[in-house]
């Protein structure tokens, strides 16, 4: 490897627990079978992934209750940066003001309620937020800043007037908010647990933002966190894509709390038995994923690293957001043209064309009866888990 691929290229730094992880990775690489598995199948009631009155309770007792991650930072580089976006029923609007700090704000205006900005999902830049209908202003933390006649309004108090605010934080380049106007305080380092460690290590807040596609499509939020934690279907279902980068070796993962890491070996897993843990590349000789509970996927690339977010619209649909972020600042034509490719592989290839796909087939085949139970086989216990999480929160059994 020449020094300057050696320098853009460098290997990801692990902690103990991912370490850990790579060791097994290596350990169970010959075994059929592995130490992790269940030690049977287990079933679905097919209704977990159609039914209107779970995916409310799943909206209560879930999405508006934990921290949820909604974007990379760095999209909104510049001071001035507006990205309106609607999640969950919540018009959202998400600001960077001028001294750099990131607001989650109630798209709705505090005089009566029209949409401050429209959600076109294009980053704009402004100095302050001017409704539409009778341009009450607002800074972009929120606050108040003049309506048009103020004698009209005797007893208007401006400080209690900006926009409503979600807690929201910054934190390893990513922006987290809770989904309830109504608490005050967000705990992302205690959320995370475990995970939160891997991020710092893998220094994910210092890359660059590259692109990013929102798509409405036609499936249930939990089919594309099914879909991305077995490597079950990856000679089938990617064979045209990926798949020749992959093993056939069990993947290692395990549970943090309510999230996993999964470690899958690619096709140069080998050369790593031969290096000592300090040349170990988790992007390179692996793949890692990162579910982060309820919604999100961190998957990290030989080069790039993906967050994806499913937000439900219905049972049959959702808001799926894929974020591309990258080590190093694309500036030049040529850089831009290569993680253009980069990317339309993974977000067109792989995730629109294949998983998204197939998420949407299965929704069609869930919800028109053919099964009474889907099944799960020993080596999707990710997914057994998952479900039970989520029964688990939303106060269902099955
Ligand atoms: S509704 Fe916004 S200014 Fe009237
Ligand atoms: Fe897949």
């Amino acid at each position: 490897m020449s020094h300057e691929s050696r320098r853009s290229n460098p290997v990801s730094p692990m902690n103990a627990e991912l370490t850990a992880l790579f060791e097994r990775l290596l350990r169970e690489s010959g075994s059929v079978e592995s130490t992790e598995w269940d030690a049977t199948d287990s079933r679905l009631g097919p209704a977990a992934y159609h039914d209107p009155a779970i995916l409310e309770l799943e909206k209560l007792k879930i999405f508006r209750r934990l921290p949820l991650c909604l974007g990379y930072a760095d999209q909104l580089r510049e001071p001035g940066s507006v990205l309106a976006r609607d999640l969950l029923g919540l018009p959202l609007l998400i600001t960077r003001d001028r001294s750099g700090e990131v607001h989650v704000l109630l798209n709705v205006c505090r005089h009566r309620g029209a949409r401050m900005v429209k959600d076109e999902n294009e980053l704009c830049r402004l100095n302050s937020l001017s409704c539409p209908y009778h341009a009450w202003t607002y800074e972009l933390n929120g606050a108040l800043r003049g309506v048009p006649t103020p004698i009209a309004f005797p007893r208007l108090d401006k400080g209690t007037s900006g926009l409503r605010k979600l807690p929201s934080v910054v934190r390893h380049g990513f922006i987290w908010a809770i989904l309830d106007p109504d608490q005050t305080g967000i705990d992302v380092a205690g959320f995370l647990g475990g995970i939160d460690d891997d991020l710092a290590t893998l220094g994910l807040g210092e890359h660059y933002f590259f692109r990013q596609r929102v798509q409405r499509r036609a499936t249930n939020w939990k089919l594309m966190l099914d879909a991305f934690q077995e490597t079950y279907h990856i000679k089938k279902l990617h064979a045209q894509t990926i798949a020749p980068f992959f093993t056939e070796v069990n993947p290692a993962s395990e549970a943090v709390g309510l999230h996993t890491r999964i470690l899958v070996g690619r096709d140069r897993l080998a050369d790593a038995e031969h290096l000592p843990p300090s040349q170990w590349d988790l992007r390179r000789h692996a793949t890692l994923t990162h579910v982060i509970f309820p919604n999100s996927l961190l998957i990290y690339h030989p080069d790039s690293t993906s967050h994806m977010g499913m937000f439900p619209i219905g049972p049959n649909e959702i808001i799926f957001v894929h974020t591309m972020f990258i080590p190093e600042d694309a500036k030049t034509e040529k850089q831009i043209a290569h993680w253009e490719r980069n990317f339309a592989m993974i977000d067109g290839g792989v995730f629109s064309a294949e998983d998204l796909f197939i998420s949407e087939q299965i929704q069609i085949g869930v919800a028109c009866g053919a099964n009474d139970t889907l099944v799960f086989g020993r080596q999707e216990h990710n997914l057994r888990r998952f479900h039970e999480n989520v029964r688990a929160m939303i106060g269902g059994s099955e």
